[in-house]
């Protein structure tokens, strides 16, 4: 079990939650507080323009109505200060009007004395009974030195910047729980998803092949889903073929092993006379021919499968393998009253391993004598076609029916060509891999009359160099 920090939720969840979070941070301690800057900076210099244009007007024949004028125009308080001389940076109070009547004493305001102190303008913000006002204060040291300060209460400004600072913080609250919802929420599904592939591979592993996997969905996980349902089948394929292959094998052994027994039995118990001893010795050895063709194509067949059956490529005149074939044949087919022959069609030269065509050729040959009836007469032809070299064992038999076509290929296959098909089924499935192990194949064409399978191999160019693997 993973501990639950590790699992996707957790740390989609978290990460979701941290991004959220930095968001919200960004927000709340760089966007607000700049846009509070902002808003307070658009207020001081709007009334710095106001002190301004009060300061245009300076001197007045009534300070007071100047300063009730702008007061109630730009909605901020006025306050005109006379310089005292005497002592500096005193200031005195000479007229002082806003709209909404008075707002505390405005004296030692540290935004008209700086403007008093540098005879120039300042602004800034002031504090005043707990209120922050936007201020902007200008001296006009003409022949009555006064200082003009315009304050603009941020109250309302300032308690709006702190509603949407409370609501934000809310909304961030409300934003992370929704993120650690949806993001563990979300890894969640993917986790049961996961864990079913993962029991899924894990039934694979303990060799079972029954369940099929499913997942539709379009993404990358059904995609891997749908990878891990090919692998399935196909293993389940092998896994058939491999118990196939052994009881088909086991059963090939066991029948010739059990004839054995049986005929060393009748030999050992019974009062045999030299004639049926003779018969019997005879069909032992037949047993045991079989018994070492199959252990043959056995070994064969896990060689291929291993694929550690080396074969060579080397140039390989067919028409001789024809003559050799038909050689070795001559008697069996005579004594199964075959006719057998060699048909060669100008010289063809294919790239593989002697032996190995050799003994393509054996088992062609042989299910051309074994398969048809009495009387058929079997051609081994060589030739070319489209640049391969080909050699093919023909037959005027019966022929092979479409539907057996296909699986005569297969291992253990045999179709019930009566009595006389006692082979192991293997003939076929080896030439074939041997074939394709010599980059060539075997093709079958068959209708009732004419029956023809063809090694084609890839032509030796030339006739002097070897293709080297
Ligand atoms: N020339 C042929 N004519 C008719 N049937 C054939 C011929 N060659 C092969 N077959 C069929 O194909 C089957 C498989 O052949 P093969 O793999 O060599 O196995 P086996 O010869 O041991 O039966 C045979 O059992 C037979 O039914
Ligand atoms: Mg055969």
């Amino acid at each position: 079990m993973i501990s639950w920090f590790r699992t996707v939720g957790a740390r989609l969840s978290l990460a979701l939650l941290v991004v959220v979070a930095g968001v919200l941070a960004f927000v709340y301690l760089i966007v607000v507080p700049s846009l509070q800057n902002r808003l307070i900076d658009s207020r001081e210099a709007q009334a710095a323009r106001v002190a301004a244009r009060v300061a245009d007007q300076w001197p007045a024949t009534s300070p007071r109505g100047l300063a009730l004028s702008f007061c109630s125009a730009a909605n901020m308080r006025v306050t005109i200060f006379e310089i005292n001389n005497r002592s500096p940076l005193s200031l005195l109070d000479i007229a002082d009007e806003c709209a909404g009547g008075s707002v505390g004493g405005i004296d030692d305001d540290p935004i008209a004395e700086r403007a008093a102190a540098t005879l120039s303008t300042a602004r800034g913000v002031a504090t005043r009974g707990g209120r922050r006002y936007a201020e902007a204060a200008v001296a006009v040291p003409a022949n009555r030195s006064a200082v003009i300060l315009v304050s603009s209460s941020l109250q309302d400004s300032l308690s709006s910047v702190s509603l949407v600072k409370k609501r934000l913080l809310v909304s961030a609250l409300i934003a992370l729980v929704a993120a650690l919802l949806l993001g563990y929420g979300g890894a969640r599904l993917f986790a049961r998803r996961i864990r079913r592939l993962e029991r899924a591979a894990d039934r694979i592993a303990n060799g079972r092949f029954d369940e099929p996997i499913e997942d539709s969905s379009p993404d990358e996980l059904g995609e891997l889903a749908r990878a891990f349902e090919r692998m399935r089948q196909r293993l389940a394929g092998l896994e058939h073929a491999r118990r196939e292959f052994i009881a088909n094998a086991s059963h090939e052994l066991r029948t010739p092993l059990f004839s054995l027994g049986g005929h060393l039995e009748l030999l050992v118990d019974e009062e045999l006379d030299e004639a049926m001893r003779r018969e019997f010795l005879g069909r032992m050895r037949e047993q045991v021919d079989r018994l070492t063709k199959l252990a043959g194509e056995l070994l064969d067949l896990s060689r291929l499968d291993a694929g550690r059956l080396r074969v060579d490529r080397d140039p390989v005149d067919l028409a001789r393998v024809a003559e050799l074939l038909v050689d070795e044949f001559e008697s069996v087919a005579q004594g199964s009253e075959h006719g057998l022959e060699p048909h060669v069609d100008g010289t063809a030269t294919g790239l593989g391993d002697e032996q190995r065509i050799l003994q393509i050729g054996r088992a062609l040959v042989e299910n051309a004598l074994r398969h048809t009836p009495t009387g058929t007469r079997v051609r081994v032809r060589v030739g070319r076609e489209n640049g391969r070299a080909l050699l093919a064992v023909e037959d005027d038999g019966p022929g092979i029916a479409p539907e057996d076509a296909v699986q005569v290929f297969e291992r253990f296959y045999r179709g019930d060509g009566g009595g006389r098909a006692s082979g192991s089924g293997l003939g076929l499935a080896i030439a074939r891999e041997l074939a394709e192990a010599m980059q060539g194949e075997i093709a079958l064409t068959s209708a009732p009359g004419r029956t023809a399978f063809t090694l084609l191999l890839p032509a030796a160019s030339g006739t002097s160099s070897p293709a080297i693997e």
